[in-house]
């Protein structure tokens, strides 16, 4: 697969403390057209902690080394060594000063890791790996040093030169501009960053907790800086936030945020400098959905909120990763959860973890949240780290309670600012806090795989008393035949005929909800004085992130429909009533009983929307997706699983259509403004039109033309869009509305993306043809990575239909692609693989066709980040 030399895999268990440490960091950067010198002044000791060699081994990748001396001696050849991936220095003494100069290309740079240009303007990114592409340096999370950087370019050439921290000085030379900045905090080599550019800026100021004043700047190109309110609002909320409910005030007197259009991932959290993909930063309510905007608002919190989880703490190494991860995605989650509806942010992350998640922790790809082996890191900043590793924090927050939570991060934050440390620190000041021992709870570190819970009960009458058995089995993953039991906290209530009931164990009164700490493979809990046969509420707002198996009633699944006091239980027991109906189909058995039972109560939901909040009615509208009706087989049948789930919605469509027509024209005057309401009556509006158009009736495909054409807001125009695009019989309403709207956006690159993406998901018709004509288009460009999600990506993570086309076509395009896409950035190519990995999960004719597209990939010469995922997958034995 690989020409080059068997790729090395680092594992957790090689870890040593750093030989040397780097106190302090000088760089220049002369950015000429074409080339950029950077030379550096490191101030580097021996590491206390460890001495044992005389050669220093420094990181470095595709550098031209122009010079090199240490305390202005210059030094020889035979004084160092240079490989491709390192710069080893001969001899070194206890302290010195390393002076190096190396030439770099960064316009060439199409993997957009280390120093890159996008439109025009350049920037830096350097996790994980990225900054030994800037210059030699020990480029590793555990070496932390003070920053100072220079930027020197010809005068005018840019408006705007940034670097971490504070500027120093802006000065004039001969023609030649020169920025000096310092960061006065110790920080990690992949927090570095550096932007110069012509980019317009939006200001605003935040006075902290303690009444010091910040400088808040977000810069863009000046075409989009009006789209840059929003980002500031949040941000402004995120700071506020992290002070009330973390005690965490910011801690430089500026905080900047750039945009760029090139970005392999979201955003990036560098000291006081965050770099942001356009797209989660720009919002305007004309041109950005409801979505986009609540999108933009999290990722903004996600990466302010690193600076204390993930920069003042740092990871010991990237194993270490879902340290800040994680516990980011966690703070981020419940900042929303604050911001918005919390269930329905919930009910957002649960079906994440299912569908994407459970399905990677099923596959080749499977690891713990804290990795043991990896041979890209790059392909470890996973569902599994974040979403899972998050998960893990939430049961930590939940089993300590919200005020001894708050001591346990306090702590964390006090004893290891400054420092770079492990997963097991962070447990540890939970488990000091708390007096709880936490060694059982450790393995959702170190045991992949998606525990599953089997539940059962018994009602004893004579007795009055209740029993629920627990099972647990975590299944195998690669590497980890042998699982032990896990502690597994299980919120639950019980309701009787009028509504919940007091939980009585061992003579205790537990009140109404109370969370099981199920710890042994199988576990009896009894309660008692249960004066009638009650109904449990399992899993209560997804306190685990487990599947769990227990054999509801069609009449207690109405019920927890119906009145669950846990918004995320109504949703989670309809999702089940439609998995119900949907399983059975899918095996060919009857299912009529099952389908009358979910009309009868999403009619009854619908009669009564107004009773209810529309943002959760919404998304109980929604059947299972297709990934995560896949994950329910071990075999998969990608058609059937399609073409049963479409009957399905066609079919509620037909019967409910009184229902969907009457609420979808009695939202429309709710659905104006951006109140939370407002997106709410938008998202179940435009969840029903969905329905509507899925009947061969003029009528409806009228109405979403006019709401296409007369829409004040992005949200309902891409909706309307999105309806008549996706359905079967609007061919020609469809063609006249992606006209008009690539008439009307063409100038807005992240529209032009949306309008990419709905075409490359629509589930019928020949979409690979168009796919193919779409990566010809005059907007199309394959080395933007929105673009590729746009068009690729879209056709093979959300098109399950035509991706799993029984030619097989699609699966050989998908990794044609990839081969090309690996030349210039391998990140994003392996990224796009994900879809293929899974083929082990689908029935003998896709799983061969899959195979031979990844067998056929793995012809190339590729990358260590697709080599790494195409033979993890081939090798995976089933
Ligand atoms: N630390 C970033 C975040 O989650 C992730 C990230 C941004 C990243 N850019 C990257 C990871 C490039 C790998 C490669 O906020
Ligand atoms: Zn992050």
């Amino acid at each position: 697969m690989s020409a080059s030399t068997a790729t090395p895999v680092t594992r957790l268990a090689d870890y040593r403390a750093p030989e040397f440490l780097i106190e302090k960091t000088h760089l220049t950067f002369e950015l000429h057209e074409g080339y950029t010198d950077v030379s550096s002044r490191l101030t580097i000791v021996r590491n206390p902690k460890s001495t044992k060699t005389n050669d220093l081994a420094l990181h470095g990748e595709q550098l031209e080394l122009h010079s090199l001396a240490i305390d202005e001696r210059s030094l020889d050849s035979g004084d160092y060594q240079v490989t491709p991936q390192n710069l080893i220095i001969h001899n070194v003494p206890e302290r010195f000063v390393l002076h190096c100069s190396v030439r770099i290309y960064p316009e060439k740079n199409t993997a957009l890791e280390g120093l890159y240009c996008s439109s025009g303007m350049y920037c830096t990114q350097c996790e994980a790996e990225g900054f030994r592409k800037i210059t030699y340096y020990l480029d590793r999370p555990d070496v932390m040093s003070e920053f100072e950087t220079v930027i020197i370019a010809r005068e005018g050439a840019f408006s705007t030169m940034l670097s971490n921290g504070n500027c120093l000085s802006d000065t004039v030379h001969d023609g030649k501009r020169v920025v000096h900045w310092h960061d006065p905090f110790k920080k990690p080599s992949y927090l570095f960053a550096l932007v110069a550019g012509n980019l317009a800026c939006l200001e605003d100021h935040f006075t902290t907790q303690s009444g010091r004043d910040v400088l808040l700047q977000i810069y863009t190109e000046a075409k989009d800086r009006e789209k840059c309110h929003f980002a500031m609002q949040s941000l402004k909320k995120a700071m506020r936030w992290d002070e009330e409910t973390y005690g965490r005030e910011y801690d430089l007197d500026r905080f900047m945020i750039v945009a760029v259009d090139d970005f392999n991932m979201g955003a990036m959290e560098n000291k006081g400098l965050n770099i942001f993909n356009t797209s989660c930063v720009l919002a305007h309510p004309a041109s950005t959905t409801d979505a986009a905007f609540q999108r933009v608002e999290g990722v903004i919190a996600h990466e302010y909120f690193h600076n204390w989880s993930g920069n003042r703490v740092t990871c010991r190494d990237w194993f270490q990763l879902s340290l800040k991860e994680g516990l980011t995605v966690y703070r981020d989650s419940e900042f929303s959860a604050d911001m918005n509806s919390r269930a329905v942010k919930r009910i957002e992350d649960v079906n994440l973890l299912r569908s994407v998640q459970f399905v990677e922790d099923a596959g080749p790809m499977a690891h713990p949240v804290r990795p043991d082996s990896y041979m890209e890191i790059s392909n470890f900043y996973t569902v599994t780290i974040y979403e899972k590793g998050a998960e893990v924090v939430r049961m930590l927050a939940n089993i300590l309670g919200p005020k001894l939570y708050r001591q346990a991060t306090d702590l964390y934050f006090s004893r290891f600012d400054g420092q770079a440390v492990t997963c097991d620190d962070f447990v540890q000041c939970m488990e000091e806090i708390s007096g709880r021992d936490l060694s059982q709870f450790r393995l959702w570190y170190s045991q992949a795989g998606t525990p599953e819970l089997h539940i059962s009960d018994h009602y004893d009458a004579d007795r009055q008393q209740y029993s629920l058995t627990l099972r647990q089995y975590v299944p195998a993953t690669p590497g980890q035949a042998e699982k032990k039991p896990m502690h597994i906290p299980v919120k639950m209530a019980l309701y009787g005929n009028q509504g919940t009931l007091n939980l009585v164990i061992n003579g205790q009164n537990k009140g109404t909800e109370i969370v099981l700490d199920i710890c042994q493979e199988q576990q009896t809990i009894v309660f008692e004085q249960v004066v009638e046969q009650p109904m449990p509420s399992l899993l209560r707002s997804f306190s685990a992130p487990v599947r769990v198996f227990y054999d509801y009633q069609l009449d207690q699944l109405q019920k927890l429909i119906l009145l669950d006091s846990d918004g995320f239980c109504r949703w989670d027991a309809m999702q089940s009533l439609m998995r119900i109906v949907l399983s059975k189909a899918i095996d060919g058995k009857g299912h009529q009983a099952e389908q009358m039972v979910l009309i009868k109560v999403l009619r009854q939901l619908l009669a009564d929307y107004a009773a209810m909040d529309a943002a959760l009615l919404a998304y109980m509208l929604d059947l299972p997706n297709e990934p995560y009706l896949a994950s329910l087989y071990e075999k998969a049948n990608p058609v059937t699983i399609s073409r049963v789930r479409t009957q399905l919605q066609h079919e509620l469509a037909t019967q409910l259509q009184t229902e969907l027509l009457n609420c979808y024209q009695s939202l429309q005057n709710s659905a104006i403004g951006l109140s939370a309401q407002a997106m709410a009556a938008r998202s179940l509006r435009n969840r029903t039109l969905v329905y509507l158009l899925q009947i061969d009736d003029a009528r409806y495909r009228g109405l979403a033309q006019q709401q296409f054409s007369q829409a004040e807001n992005m949200t309902d125009q891409f909706a309307a869009l999105r309806a008549l695009v996706h359905a079967e019989h609007a061919h020609t309403e469809a063609q006249t509305a992606l006209q008009s709207f690539y008439q009307q956006w063409q100038h807005e690159s992240l529209v032009v993306n949306m309008w990419f993406q709905v075409q490359a998901s629509r589930p019928w018709g020949d979409v690979l043809q168009e796919v193919r004509e779409l990566l010809q288009h005059e907007a199309f460009d394959a080395r933007n990575p929105n673009k590729l999600r746009a068009v690729i990506a879209a056709f093979a993570n959300q098109n399950f239909t035509r991706f799993h086309d029984s030619s097989g076509n699609a699966y050989q395009f998908l990794a044609e692609q990839i081969a090309g896409i690996d030349q210039r950035n391998p990140q994003i190519a392996s990224r796009l693989l994900t879809p293929l990995t899974h083929w082990h999960r689908f029935v003998d004719e896709h799983a061969c066709l899959m195979r031979k597209a990844l067998e056929s990939l793995s012809q190339h010469e590729l990358s260590k980040d697709v080599y790494e995922v195409v033979s993890k997958s081939l090798n995976k034995a089933h």
